[in-house]
């Protein structure tokens, strides 16, 4: 009786991919507005999450049609891969989901020279006076965004660990484990709160800045953040089986869980001021989607005693968000989610369903179902 919901969502996850394999095909997916997804280009940073979705659905039902799409998804991508200038540090995002995946499930040569050509650009990106992999190119023009860093790259790191699992050169796990232990030292804070973005000087190292990014403030919790710390620090404790990583995705997650409170969804950021009006307290379903990855992920690296914690946690976040997020009554609708918000500070994307909350709601409910394939 307990598990039937898990199967449920399975099912409806399922379903409305297939649907949304028809709809959608081969494009890049990112917000839903009047319930169709708007559609990105290649190079925005969400390209992954649509045929990493059609991957998970596949594996649950070998339907060859959503393994097309993802493979031609792919394939559309490969301009990226020899302009440097079109791609940031979410190469890790877009080709984890992509090309690895790909070559997860099937061998395939191609995706995997496509994964290994990815982790060899975003080792280029990594500075070593700050030791640090650097965010973002110039916005515009000659804007020097060489020492910008953000806290959404640990989940970049999960390409670099697999590179050198893969080739047995273990550069690319060196220069991951040391933006990750930079990331130690100058995001995760006492409490298990996260700074979302710090500026570096690039030619000497120095930490110039701390800057509130996506979130409300520089001094704030920006919920988003703070889940891709719970996951990508339990990804590098397990690639590194460094410590540090682990005690800091329990003490990220701590912080998450107990600011879930007896919400449906997380707030975007845990501290907006609670204004008691609709100004500032915009949901993220998608936060907590990501965070109850990471907290499955942190299950499967606790000892036996500390299990139930994480994993009871990640199950009791999917359920809340299937019974009171999930588009269940809508197939019209081609999100899966409601109530993720994209980008509060620029007003963009707000209380909507959003593609990387759609991702992370697929795998969480995938691997509840028992999927043990892990892209990271
Ligand atoms: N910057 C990536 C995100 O919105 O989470």
């Amino acid at each position: 009786m307990e598990c039937k919901w898990k199967e449920e969502a399975w099912k409806f996850i399922q379903e409305k991919t297939q649907l949304n394999n028809e709809r959608i095909g081969v494009n890049f997916p990112h917000a839903s507005k009047n319930k169709h997804y708007d559609l990105e280009k290649p190079q925005w940073w969400t390209a992954g999450f649509w045929p990493g979705m059609l991957w998970y659905v596949y594996l649950g039902n070998k339907d060859e049609k959503l393994k097309l799409t993802a493979e031609a998804c792919e394939k559309e991508m490969d301009y990226l891969l020899t302009d440097t200038e079109l791609i940031d540090h979410d190469m890790g995002f877009m080709w984890t989901l992509s090309s690895l995946a790909n070559y997860k499930i099937t061998g395939n040569k191609d995706a995997r020279r496509r994964a290994l050509l990815a982790a060899n650009l975003l080792v280029g990106r990594f500075n070593v006076k700050g030791n640090y992999i650097r965010a973002w190119n110039a916005w515009i023009g000659k804007d020097d965004n060489s020492g910008v860093v953000i806290i959404d790259c640990m989940m970049n790191l999960a390409l670099l660990y697999w590179a050198s699992e893969e080739t047995g050169d273990p550069r690319f796990k060196h220069i991951a484990e040391s933006h990750g232990k930079m990331v130690l030292e100058n995001f995760i804070r006492e409490d298990g709160s996260v700074q979302h973005m710090v500026v570096f000087d690039s030619e000497t190292g120095e930490v110039l800045e701390k800057l509130g990014g996506q979130g409300f403030a520089a001094d704030s919790a920006w919920a988003r953040g703070c889940a891709w710390a719970v996951y990508g620090l339990a990804i590098s404790y397990k690639y590194t089986k460094n410590i540090e990583f682990l005690n800091a995705a329990k003490k990220t997650a701590h912080y998450f869980i107990s600011n879930m409170k007896d919400r449906k969804c997380p707030v975007w950021d845990f501290r907006v001021p609670e204004d008691g009006e609709r100004k500032y307290r915009y949901p993220d379903s998608s936060a907590a989607a990501i965070a109850a990855c990471g907290l499955l992920h942190i299950s499967e690296l606790v000892s036996e005693y500390e299990v139930s914690l994480y994993k009871d946690a990640a199950e009791s976040m999917l359920k809340t968000l299937y019974y009171e997020c999930a588009t269940k009554e809508d197939m019209e609708e081609e999100g899966l989610l409601y109530h993720a918000t994209g980008h509060f500070p620029e007003q963009k994307n707000l209380d909507i369903p959003i593609i990387y909350g759609d991702y992370f709601f697929t795998e969480g409910i995938a691997r509840l179902n028992n999927e043990k394939l892990v892209f990271w």
